[in-house]
């Protein structure tokens, strides 16, 4: 099971959700065309949910760990203010350079910071205080990520988690990542700090707020 819906639904839904610019389009196909797992990309709806939320919240500094070919980078790029900046971590250099290529011709690109390298060693170098942070790399190490950026947080900053679902595995984890997401939503859930929403959008987004 990839899809948490209908694939049928999802395909509507993908049609019927604004926000994909020409450059997003492009850079979506050069992923399919150019790299080997193009299937990372992140893509239309959760790069558009990811843009409205940082809209309505009037978000300024975000930061990506796992940029990949930074679909999700320039999607976030394209919903801040001119003066807003995301930090995106990425530790392969193709995939940045693809990424880089799209950023230098979009009017959002110098907003994307890329930050080369684990983003457990990077994430230290990032001075200012964040508004949304998206978790979508090595899932073994989200619950790291978490207890890293929760300090980072502005007030009523969002951490939204991507694969929060991890295709459908949580609900009979078999392997050690299935059971390190179903214990990170979990973790989520009960901690008394933490406010949550799991969406079924894609492989699952779990959005969160430190209240
Ligand atoms: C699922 S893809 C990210 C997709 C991306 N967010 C998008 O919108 O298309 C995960 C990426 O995380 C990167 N990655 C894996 N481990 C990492 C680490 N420790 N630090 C930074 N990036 C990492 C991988 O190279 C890969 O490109």
């Amino acid at each position: 099971m990839d899809s948490m819906v209908d694939p049928a639904i999802e395909n509507y839904c993908q049609a019927m959700t604004s926000g994909e610019s020409p450059i997003l389009a492009e850079l979506a196909q050069a992923t399919v065309d150019r790299t080997r797992y193009p299937v990372n990309l992140s893509g239309r709806l959760v790069g558009q949910t990811l843009k409205m939320l940082l809209k309505i919240s009037r978000s300024k500094t975000v930061l990506e760990i796992g940029m990949f070919t930074g679909y999700a980078a320039l999607s976030m790029a394209e919903g801040l203010p001119d003066d807003g900046v995301v930090y995106a971590c990425e530790t392969n250099p193709r995939s940045i350079a693809i990424g880089q290529e799209f950023f230098d011709r979009s009017p959002h690109g110098h907003k994307i910071k890329v930050l080369f390298g684990r983003a457990l060693d990077t994430i230290p170098e990032i001075r200012e205080k964040l508004d949304l942070v998206f978790i979508d790399a090595d899932k073994k190490k989200y619950r790291d990520y978490l207890e890293m950026v929760l300090p980072m947080m502005n007030p009523n900053g969002l951490i939204v988690i991507d694969d929060a679902l991890w295709k459908g595995k949580v609900l009979d984890p078999q392997e050690e990542r299935d059971q390190v997401i179903a214990d990170l939503n979990r973790y989520i859930y009960e901690h008394p700090n933490l406010e949550s929403v799991l969406l079924p959008i894609r492989h699952g987004l779990n959005i969160v707020r430190k209240v």
